[in-house]
């Protein structure tokens, strides 16, 4: 999740640059850099921290008595807001990238996932690297390919990636052109008069102009004063309409979505791509060789204990499921504010892992120091690099989401259920508890959710927005299912309280006949979650007892399993199939966007509920 400018035309563009980057700091950064072209050659200025620090490099001394970038002359450039994935948050790591003789920039977005193997071919033909990172293959890439023509160049490097990734390369030899290209990361070039942007989002730009073109997948655009030319991985030109963009400023940093919160449930897929991404092996098995984790410890271990608050926790339900199922090991889930007051019995050989999106969650931090002090080893799973639970781990596993605004956790949470996946299959293989032909098709049901998670907010959102019509004037909803339909209802009743202000109560769908049933009569809507899995049958006679109240039953289904839930609902959502254990990544899908719509509907500021807070640092 980080940020793209790029800008040719008749304008001194530093200056343009960097509010363009500006534009873009809601998607969250740890560096910036900027590279210019000046007098035939790359000037360039990278900063760790906010863009007051890129804004004071560029006009640090350069050593000749000018400052290090210049305003005037440069009328192309580049310019880059970097949220670290592959290498530490340092100067040399942070974006724009150069090739050997300095000739060729390049800034990008995304993952290169062959990175490894091409460093090692690149290295092998004499190239020199400066950074750790996956990005600065691709400046190499395109030295290696260059024969005058930097499109040629860039669309043959393009064909040599894999990886979901977006890029913008310019070349001190031609000073009058950017070349970009995309293979899933957003890119849009923003047409002025007599000057050309390309960025990874509309804001950055939008102050200057509002005509603008959308690169698809798998093209390379080509940028001059004049406009843009988009052309495929063959070199065949691809003719595009200009759109004009009618958002207001307010709209455009949401990109168009009426909230923030929509924005980033839209930006699941991204969130969850990302976060599989490069640890996935092309022989498919999960890489976590980023973990600081001995096998031999791994091999031994007793059992795993897992402590997290509010969503948080949601997703460590979701992982203790995933890792007894496929790594055999037993785990136990708590409440942090609970774990810490409770003298828990823990120590050597334990891994504890705390869960916590913002890395500073008081409670979480705390039981996570308690297990430490007692012997455990412990793993923090975070989406901020440099928080307090990254300091206060033996080991993390990042999450890559990207910065969320609205208080309600949405793309944050699928992240970390699919951070838990890639562990549990990750144990898995270490442990031998899965046979290698199951990790492969398990590694593949996880490269698919992405488009799945797509599919059902595509699908989904207009049924989901009828059924909220229905009901969004009821006082109380109450979710029920059964082991891992139990943390999906848990976390759908979660949000539609937390943004809602209606009372909501999730169930184990067993418990209902023990108590809670008496709460139902003929108004009460019920979500159930009867996903296809070896609990089906016994959510589905549960259900059966619910509409027997006369209850309003809400099914959620997976596709081809529909029929059975949709015989005892009276509204069903259908959710794409997957493996039954990752059915939560999806099925949660719909209930964010229930809550959303009922809360909307409701007239409420969904991006800032009441009394809430985004990260809770008191005890
Ligand atoms: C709910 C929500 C909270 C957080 C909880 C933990 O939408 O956002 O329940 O999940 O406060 O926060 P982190 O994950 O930052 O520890």
């Amino acid at each position: 999740m980080c940020g793209i400018v790029g800008y040719v035309g008749g304008r001194p563009c530093r200056d343009l640059l960097i509010a363009g980057l500006e534009k873009l700091e809601y998607r969250g950064y740890d560096s910036a850099g900027i590279s210019l072209i000046v007098d035939g050659r790359i000037e360039s200025v990278r900063a760790v921290g906010n863009l007051a620090n890129l804004r004071a490099a560029v006009n640090q001394p350069n050593g000749n008595g000018a400052v290090a970038v210049a305003e005037a002359p440069s009328t192309v450039g580049l310019a880059h807001t970097r949220w670290a994935t592959h290498g530490r948050v340092t100067e040399e790591n942070a974006h724009p990238h150069g090739d050997c003789e300095d000739r060729i920039h390049i800034v990008l977005n995304g993952i290169v996932e062959n990175h490894a193997e091409l460093h090692r071919e690149l290295e092998a033909e004499g190239h020199r690297f400066s950074s750790e990172t996956d990005a600065e293959i691709v400046a190499h890439l395109i030295e290696r390919h260059d024969e005058g023509d930097l499109t040629d160049a860039v669309r043959r490097a393009f064909n040599d990636l894999r990886g979901h990734y977006a890029f913008v390369a310019m070349h001190s030899d031609h000073p009058g052109q950017l070349v970009a290209a995309r293979r899933e990361c957003p890119l849009i070039v923003g047409l002025g008069e007599g000057e050309t942007f390309v960025a990874s989002a509309i804001p950055a730009f939008l102050a200057e102009t509002r005509k603008v073109t959308l690169i698809e997948n798998g093209e390379i655009v080509t940028l001059d004063s004049d406009g843009a030319a988009i052309s495929d991985t063959d070199g065949q030109p691809i003719a595009r309409e200009t759109e004009e963009v009618t958002w207001d400023e307010d709209a455009a940093e949401k990109s168009g979505f009426p909230t923030f919160m929509l924005k980033e449930i839209h930006e699941q897929p991204d969130a969850v791509a990302e976060t599989i991404a490069d640890r996935v092996h092309d022989d498919d098995r999960v890489d976590l060789d980023e973990l600081d984790l001995d096998e031999g410890f791994v091999s031994k271990l007793r059992r795993i204990v897992i402590v997290a608050c509010g969503t948080s926790y949601h997703a460590g339900l979701v992982g203790r499921y995933a890792i007894e199922q496929w790594a055999r090991i037993p785990v136990e889930m708590d409440i942090a504010s609970e774990y810490r007051y409770r003298d828990p019995v823990v120590g050597e050989g334990d891994l504890v892992i705390g869960i916590t999106q913002s890395g500073e969650t008081a409670d979480t931090l705390a039981a996570m120091r308690l297990a430490r002090e007692r012997g455990a080893t412990v793993m923090g799973v975070t989406n901020i690099m440099g928080s307090q639970v990254t300091r206060d781990s033996d080991t993390v596993l990042y999450t890559r989401a990207g910065l969320e605004i609205g208080v309600a956790a949405t793309k944050t949470f699928v992240s970390q259920v699919a951070a838990m996946y890639l562990f549990g299959l990750w144990l898995a293989d270490v442990r031998g508890s899965l046979e290698r032909a199951e990790i492969a098709r398990l590694v593949g049901e996880l490269k698919a959710l992405p488009s799945k998670i797509d599919e059902v907010i595509d699908a989904g959102d207009e049924r989901v927005r009828a059924i909220a019509r229905t009901h969004y004037e009821q006082r109380f909803f109450l979710y029920l299912g059964r082991n891992i339909g139990l943390p999906v209802c848990l976390e759908g009743a979660l949000k539609l309280k937390e943004i809602s202000y209606i009372p909501t109560d999730a169930y184990a769908a067993g418990e209902m006949k023990h108590g809670p049933i008496a709460l139902l009569d003929e108004s009460t809507p019920v979500i159930c979650v009867v996903t296809d899995s070896p609990v089906m049958e016994k959510m589905l006679s549960n259900v059966a007892e619910v509409r027997a109240r006369g209850a309003d039953v809400i099914g959620v289904a997976t596709d081809g399993a529909e029929a059975a839930v949709s015989a005892v609902a009276d509204q069903t959502i259908v959710v794409p199939r997957t493996d039954w254990v990752m059915q939560p990544i999806v099925a949660i899908v719909p209930l964010q966007l229930l809550a959303y719509h009922i809360a909307r509907m409701n007239g409420l500021n969904v991006d800032q509920p009441r009394n809430l807070a985004k990260t809770v640092t008191v005890e």
